[in-house]
């Protein structure tokens, strides 16, 4: 069976001091959260503190990011050994703002998917069409051909670490969320494209994770799909009771 995984992208907001006090206020709060696998992904500066806070709870830490190289001279870059050295143990990749305002492309989230994965990190790939793209009806193509590109030559055996998060871009930050419908035939669709790839066990065991504009008064309808098991939370994360109310929507 898949895992229910609900992961917080706080994206950069919070400062050092406001982020302790949203993890101790998620960490006191997250007992209620049955069975739905809680990970949290703060600014760089708070990894290694949120590692700290979270050690005997089951409470997972993400970076937001990390390098395709794997150590130099690469100024202001993190490499995905140093986040696994301070014992985070999942990375957001290919998120759409890092490929909208620093020029990601497949190609090179496919690298810092691989590096990821030889540090044993935990990669959520994220996933999902610009409103252009929606329009003009292309949405399926444009997921497709992101998938085949950020996992070109990654093997099965280093696929089934891999959680995948679809995030139409122009549900993003703007209140408009996906419908259920449209979350759950795209969810399908690439649940269906990765079983092409890798095989049925692989592509049933997948989580894959809906992101844009969830909420806890639309989490319900979006986790109830057969093929969205959990979300990538966004602005809700930033608050500890929504962040919860969202863990506690399936
Ligand atoms: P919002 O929940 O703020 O729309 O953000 C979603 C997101 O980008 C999560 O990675």
């Amino acid at each position: 069976m898949r895992k229910q995984i609900v992961a917080g992208n706080w994206k950069m907001n919070k400062i050092f001091s406001e982020g302790i006090e949203l993890i101790n206020e998620i960490k006191q709060k997250a007992g209620t959260v049955n069975q739905t696998l809680l990970v949290v992904a703060p600014p760089f500066i708070l990894t290694t503190e949120a590692v700290k806070m979270l050690k005997d709870t089951n409470i997972g830490v993400a970076t937001q990011n990390c390098s395709n190289k794997p150590e130099g001279a690469f100024t202001g870059e993190v490499s995905a050994q140093m986040v696994k050295s301070v014992g985070a143990n999942f990375v957001i990749l290919g998120h759409s703002e890092r490929r909208a305002y620093y020029h990601e492309t497949d190609e090179l989230i496919n690298e810092k998917i691989k590096i990821s994965l030889e540090n044993n990190l935990v990669p959520i790939v994220c996933c999902g069409e610009v409103l252009k793209e929606r329009e003009n009806n292309e949405h399926f193509q444009v997921v497709a051909k992101q998938i085949k590109g950020m996992f070109d030559s990654i093997s099965s055996d280093d696929f089934k670490q891999v959680i995948l998060a679809y995030e139409p871009v122009w549900a993003i930050g703007t209140g408009k969320t996906a419908t259920p419908e449209q979350a759950q035939e795209m969810h399908q669709f690439i649940r269906e494209t990765i079983k092409n790839s890798y095989g049925s066990e692989i592509a049933s065991n997948l989580s894959i994770l809906y992101g844009g504009s969830c909420k806890p008064g639309n989490a319900k309808e979006l986790f109830a799909n057969p093929d969205v098991d959990g979300g990538l939370i966004g602005g809700a994360s930033l608050k500890a009771d929504d962040f919860i109310a969202i863990a506690n929507s399936f």
